[in-house]
């Protein structure tokens, strides 16, 4: 089946199973793959995309059900190709170890300050729930969002 997705602002069409995992989709038919399958169960948030601008699970999500929505992946977040702020204050906070959850991380971030540009330290804890890291304690993490949201909000995008 033809399937007409719109990711990272490009309309395209591709031939894939309908019902096969929007992960399974990105990572096999896309070569998008900073997103990782980890539990493929919607538990670990390591396959974190945003659509329309809202963190979703995309090993929950079936490829027809995508048709139509804005999916983002941590790909679309780049912006020159260099690294965005975000990342780079990941980089600064020790944010990053294994890196294996970082993709998702980062993606659930952004689409935390789309909706919400200063949240709270509890709120960024609370958005950041569904993305498990067995590396860092988390705090870092945190401070790496909550910087961000900062400097957003005195102008650097
Ligand atoms: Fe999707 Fe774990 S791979 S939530
Ligand atoms: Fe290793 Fe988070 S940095 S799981």
């Amino acid at each position: 089946m033809t399937l007409s997705l719109r990711i990272n602002g490009e309309a395209i069409s591709i031939d894939a199973d309908p019902l096969a995992r929007l992960s399974r989709i990105l990572r096999e038919e896309l070569d998008l793959t900073g997103l990782k399958e980890g539990c493929c169960e919607g538990e670990c948030g390591a396959c974190t995309v945003l659509v329309n601008n809202r963190p979703v699970n995309s090993c929950l999500m079936l490829g027809f059900q995508a048709q139509g929505l804005d999916i983002t992946t941590v790909e679309g977040l780049h912006g020159s190709g260099l690294l965005t702020g975000l990342q780079e204050l990941f980089l600064a906070c020790g944010a990053v170890q294994c890196g294996y959850c970082t993709p998702g991380m980062m993606v659930t971030a952004e689409g935390l300050l789309r909706t919400n540009p200063f949240p709270s330290v509890d709120e960024i804890r609370h958005a950041l729930a569904g993305n498990l890291c067995r590396c860092t304690g988390f705090e870092s993490i945190v401070q790496a969002v909550a910087t961000e949201a900062a400097q957003r909000l005195q102008g650097r995008t």
